[in-house]
């Protein structure tokens, strides 16, 4: 149950504890306080009495729970949480639920569930702007993270241009227990996008993301996969083959090298007089052609 709830409320272990911790005072301070008027009051104990009870249990109860949020450090969580029971209610002003689309770049509410996207890249990150760019005003799907290993990642500076917030990562911290986790929980993100990501994806992450978690190859797989396949020594390795065909894969990440459902395939021709380079050129823009249109494809399906 309370890792049901770490999931659905995108929480740590501790930051539930002090989320439990708030309810619990709060419901208490809640029903002092309304016994306290209701003495005050001194109505008698039908269903007058009932009714002004339930009411002024409704209306004290976001004040305490807010009140108690702040020593816990929980008081965005509960700015959100009552707002997002507000809005249930039918109340709730034209702000933004957090996790949907409140459109507030438009002023349009919506009820429209947002998927909050990390893209991890190393390299050039050609794909990851692709991305970017086909995301940047969809009415479901925001870009909301960079994730790198490389500090010298053209990546980066895409993401900055883009207002997009960055994470550069380290090899220990990334390889441990928690991996980013706890970065991409605070984020909130649901779904992550490899577009030219060297290092390999640590179980606890996958497990966290269970097929949630996507990648691009550029060959057809299985073939020209698994480790030490990337960039220029998958087409070296296809022309080598003297392959007619080539092409992209674009599938679901599990804990083997380029193994994961495939999602999509597309092929292009191997010319006869094509260099690694060439090839590379092809392939990239089919990447571009069709990475995005099948993530987005991919999410509106997701439930
Ligand atoms: C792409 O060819 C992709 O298939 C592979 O890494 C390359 C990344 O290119 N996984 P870019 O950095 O997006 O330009």
């Amino acid at each position: 149950m309370f890792e049901q709830l770490k999931k659905k409320w995108k929480v740590n272990s501790f930051q539930l504890i002090l989320i439990i911790c708030t309810f619990a005072i709060g419901g208490s301070a809640t029903g002092y306080v309304a016994k306290k008027v209701m003495n005050v009051l001194t109505i008698g104990q039908d269903w007058l009495w009932a009714i002004i009870y339930i009411l002024l249990v409704t209306l004290i109860w976001p004040v305490a729970v807010i009140i108690i949020s702040i020593p816990f450090g929980q008081f965005s969580f509960f700015l959100k949480y009552i707002r997002k029971i507000g809005s249930k209610m039918g109340m709730g002003g034209g702000r933004s639920r957090e996790g949907e689309v409140g459109s507030q770049e438009s002023g349009v509410r919506s009820r429209e569930p947002l998927t909050r996207i990390a893209i991890f890249a190393s390299g050039a990150g050609s794909n990851a702007a692709k991305i970017i760019n086909h995301f940047q005003h969809h009415p479901s799907v925001k870009i909301v993270l960079v994730v790198s290993n490389n500090p010298n990642t053209g990546v980066l500076e895409i993401a900055k241009k883009s207002q997009i917030q960055t994470l550069l990562i380290e090899k220990e911290v990334f390889f441990s227990q928690k991996s980013c986790i706890n970065d991409l929980k605070s984020a909130n993100i649901d779904f992550i996008v490899l577009a030219g990501f060297l290092w390999k994806i640590p179980d606890t992450l996958i497990k966290e993301y269970p097929r949630k978690i996507v990648n691009i190859h550029p060959a057809l797989l299985p073939k020209y996969g698994g480790k030490g396949m990337y960039g220029h020594y998958v087409h070296e390795a296809v022309l080598a083959h003297k392959e007619k065909e080539s092409g992209i894969s674009i599938h679901y990440v599990d804990e083997v090298y380029d193994h994961g459902q495939i999602i999509f395939q597309a092929q292009c021709p191997v010319m006869e007089n094509d260099t690694p380079q060439t090839l590379a050129q092809r392939i990239h823009a089919l990447e571009h052609e069709h990475y995005p249109k099948v993530i987005e494809g991919l999410l509106a399906k997701k439930p």
